[in-house]
């Protein structure tokens, strides 16, 4: 009863900030993403009698009993699918910074809902992995899906009416970019969990959040199937800025950015009027995501490494959804 799986992360061009229903995490608004094939996550999965109680073990380091809580009660979910009562142990690797604002939850459950049904001998479908990845972490219903995703939102109460779907696969268009910069590597203080609650119960601004997310969307899809780069960019940007504008009104204040995210978010506006047409998202941490096409990749590197403060940059095309590798 053991499976190895692997998922990408993915990274949202409208996002999702604030669930209305917290206890089946369904979110306030749909959220569009791409999946990212340069930040992965691999899962092994094993249940087994000999397992006297359930044990992580993430990026190589023995996770405790505290910091394995949302594994837990996450694997009693597909135990309680299954119907089985064995302990599972769970080895989980990520290539890229952990719980940094980098989108690991939405890799690392994606890949622990397909790595923990196919061990207890479940055959979901696409959906209903999702639905059960939702519970893990939110983003992560989008990540079973490769290319780009629309994640419906859904009703209240209804926990099989929140999951997503994918709308262009992986190879829809090659020629987009996501260029990922990251500035820390160390845990955030505010998980995206807590976040996003204040900000639905603090945030002066969360009223117009929701009501023009909306309509992001249906541009972003519409600009999506004209593969309109710049219009698509335009509302990804001006989305993120959206968001952030939640959180920055929160209180206490959400300031997800450091001061090099400041200045790298003044350099790409710099960049984008000298005619490099680049925009940029960031999520609940201080990295910067790139979006670009193939042709400027190279340039915008070159300029890129000028900066020392730049630890890692991480170059992703459009990557495909979680896959089981067993042999
Ligand atoms: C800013 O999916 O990490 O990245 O559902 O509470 O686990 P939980 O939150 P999570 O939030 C992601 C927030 C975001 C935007 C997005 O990915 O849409």
């Amino acid at each position: 009863m053991k499976s190895t799986v692997t998922a990408n992360a993915n990274i949202a061009l409208i996002k999702y900030w604030g669930k209305k229903d917290f206890d089946l995490n369904i979110p306030q608004n749909n959220s569009l993403s791409v999946t990212l094939d340069g930040l992965t996550t691999k899962t092994t999965v094993e249940f087994s009698s000999l397992y006297k109680h359930d044990e992580l073990i993430l990026n190589n380091i023995l996770q405790s009993i505290e910091e394995s809580k949302k594994l837990i009660s996450f694997l009693n979910l597909i135990r309680e699918k299954a119907n089985i009562n064995l302990f599972a142990k769970v080895i989980s690797e990520n290539n890229f910074p952990t719980a940094a604002g980098l989108a690991s939850s939405s890799s690392g459950f994606a890949a622990l809902a397909l790595a923990g049904c196919d061990a207890a001998g479940l055959n979901l479908s696409k959906k209903e992995l999702s639905i059960l990845a939702r519970k893990g972490s939110g983003s992560a219903a989008r990540s079973i899906f490769g290319g780009f995703v629309e994640w419906a939102a859904g009703k209240i109460g209804y926990d099989e009416s929140s999951y997503a779907m994918q709308l262009y696969d992986e190879n829809y268009w090659p020629e987009i970019r996501v260029i990922v910069l990251v500035l820390e590597e160390g845990k955030k203080e505010v998980s995206s969990r807590s976040g996003m609650q204040s900000s639905v119960f603090t945030s002066p601004m969360y009223k117009s959040w929701l009501d023009t997310v909306n309509l992001d969307l249906i541009s972003l899809k519409r600009a999506l199937l004209e593969k309109d780069f710049t219009r698509i960019g335009s509302i990804a940007e001006s989305n993120c800025l959206k968001m952030h504008s939640t959180m920055l009104t929160s209180n206490p204040p959400l300031i997800y950015w450091n001061a090099n995210t400041l200045e790298l978010v003044k350099y790409i506006l710099e960049l984008r009027k000298n005619g490099l047409e680049i925009y940029f998202t960031i999520d609940a941490g201080p990295q910067i995501k790139i979006l670009c096409l193939e042709k400027d990749v190279l340039n915008l590197k070159k300029k890129l490494n000028s900066f020392d403060f730049i630890n890692k940059i991480i170059d992703c095309s459009s990557g495909s959804g979680a896959f089981i590798l067993n042999e």
